[in-house]
């Protein structure tokens, strides 16, 4: 079993710095946000005229995702969820004038133990399951479980959207992919005056042992037999994807 304790980002330190320079060096990630939101607007825009849309954020950071989706909708009802302190607590800071928002300090293993044993902490059933570049350090069988674990906390016709990096098919893909993301923080590096180089990052990112990348036909397959619809890549340039599903009935 993964540990999050035992990961980088169980330091400060580390939930820090990305917070500092995730837009310097996360591929294309102003976009990431741009599809998430028409996401939001194009499937859920209808009920979130009728009343305030429930919305999980799972591994919330300081609340990159939420923070989006309330430039769409400032009436979303949101429960942000993260293994770390640091991070939470920005989160917590960043969304202190928005009333009503949950914020639970757990990990995902932590979310599955407990519903194991019967103490679910989530009463709640959401219309939208939101995660950004956290689940991709869980092992393969555990990702099955969480998204069967979002599955059930789902409202029906509700929807689960993951910003994640994935395995390529291939070692040939994936060397390329590498390369792709190298290319765009350097010119991104360029683009923003960044004096400060990340370029190491996608090397870096290989050889950490945090990571768990699962390609994402095991990503998409995993979905499908948790039940969920309309399962698809909503959009992917090298390693990063845009994957989820709805649940009907
Ligand atoms: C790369 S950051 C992304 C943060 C935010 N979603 C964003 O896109 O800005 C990954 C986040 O996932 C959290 N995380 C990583 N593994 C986790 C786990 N097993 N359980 C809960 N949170 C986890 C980290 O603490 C961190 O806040």
């Amino acid at each position: 079993m993964s540990k999050f304790e035992k990961s980088e980002w169980a330091e400060d330190k580390h939930a820090k710095e990305f917070m500092e320079n995730a837009d310097i060096y996360i591929l294309e990630r102003k976009r990431l946000f741009e599809i998430l939101k028409s996401f939001y607007t194009h499937f859920l825009g209808e009920k979130a005229n009728q009343r305030p849309i429930k919305v999980l954020d799972l591994g919330c950071g300081d609340g990159a995702l939420t923070r989006e989706l309330l430039k769409k909708d400032p009436k979303i009802k949101a429960t942000l969820i993260d293994g770390s302190a640091e991070m939470l607590n920005n989160a917590r800071k960043q969304l202190e004038s928005y009333e009503g928002f949950i914020f639970i300090q757990k990990t995902f293993q932590e979310l599955l133990e407990d519903e194991s044993k019967g103490n679910d902490i989530i009463a709640d059933e959401f219309d939208f399951v939101i995660s950004s570049l956290a689940i991709h350090h869980l092992h393969t069988k555990e990702k099955e479980d969480l998204f069967g674990y979002i599955h059930e906390h789902l409202n029906s016709g509700g929807f689960f959207l993951n910003i994640e990096t994935v395995k390529a098919p291939t070692d040939e893909l994936e060397s390329w992919y590498r390369v792709l993301w190298g290319e765009w923080i350097q010119k991104n590096q360029i683009n923003m005056g960044v004096q400060e180089s990340f370029e190491y990052l996608p090397e870096q990112y290989k050889n950490n042992p945090d990571n768990h990348p699962d390609t994402l036909n095991i990503q998409l397959n995993a979905l499908k037999s948790v039940g969920f619809q309309q399962v698809d890549c909503y959009y992917k340039y090298g390693i990063f994807a845009i994957f989820g599903g709805e649940k009907y009935g």
